[in-house]
């Protein structure tokens, strides 16, 4: 029988770029969408299996402000179906406490995919499980931008003394002000690159690469990570005594 896997140290908040949906299409001969829809199914089965490890935050980079970029008809889809993914797992998230939030700018995202997925963050909002914490029209240095100018408001308005600007307090200008540090960045698809995702927060975190294709990321895919990781030596800028 197969040894179930256990994290030797707990670790805290895993940030993914799901990456590679369109090709996993393609090699099938299938549309880019089918892509998108299988590696939904991923979604969940990561949630879960972080969930049941122990870690205490999942941040996934769903949406870019770059992918506007893409053809609207593959956008509309990516919306049209992310609705339907709240909606089928909404009622899950709830009993299993798991806690829906967004980092990005959600006012450009249709109508009825914003009503959902705020109804989902109201719904869960108790939550205490697991953070399931979802990047929409997304961009680091949007958000660094973002941040540096309520930082001059607050300034302008007396609101905030230099002498008291230091990392610490600039990052609770950032979306993810009440998140854990990022313990480990994992991107898919063989791309070693930000893409413009969590600039700022991945400062320390440890960074894995996989040439797998998110619609094959499973949970033994995610094993071999955790695995990798934990090969790391954290230092922190220290030696070893
Ligand atoms: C990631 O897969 C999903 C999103 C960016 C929305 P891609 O759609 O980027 O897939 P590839 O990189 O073209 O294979
Ligand atoms: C990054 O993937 C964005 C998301 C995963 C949401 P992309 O596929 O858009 O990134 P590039 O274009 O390869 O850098
Ligand atoms: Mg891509």
């Amino acid at each position: 029988m197969k040894e179930e896997f256990k994290l030797k140290k707990p670790i805290n908040h895993i940030a993914f770029i799901m990456d590679g949906n369109g090709r996993w299409a393609k090699k099938r001969l299938l549309p880019r969408t089918a892509g998108h829809k299988e590696g939904c199914k991923r979604i969940v089965e990561v949630i879960r299996f972080c969930k049941k490890l122990g870690v205490k935050c999942v941040t996934l980079y769903a949406f870019s402000t770059e992918n506007w970029n893409r053809p609207k008809s593959e956008i509309d889809f990516l919306f049209r179906y992310l609705k339907e993914f709240f909606d089928d797992y909404i009622q899950e998230f709830i009993d299993t406490k798991v806690r829906v939030r967004t980092m990005g700018d959600l006012s450009r995202l249709p109508e009825d995919t914003v009503k959902t997925i705020e109804r989902a963050k109201e719904l869960t909002k108790d939550c205490d499980q697991l953070v399931f914490n979802i990047c929409l029209n997304y961009g680091s240095q949007q958000e660094i931008v973002k941040a540096a100018k309520e930082i001059a408001q607050d300034y302008k308005d007396g609101k905030l003394n230099l002498d008291d600007l230091n990392p610490e307090t600039f990052n609770s200008y950032l979306y993810s002000k009440d998140l854990p540090k990022v313990d480990l960045m994992i991107r898919t698809s063989g791309e070693e690159r930000l893409s413009n995702f969590i600039l700022y927060q991945v400062a320390y975190a440890e960074f894995v690469f996989t040439k797998t294709y998110w619609p094959d990321f499973r949970e033994n895919e995610l094993i071999e990570c955790l695995k990798e990781y934990e090969t790391r030596d954290r230092r922190y800028g220290k030696i070893e005594e």
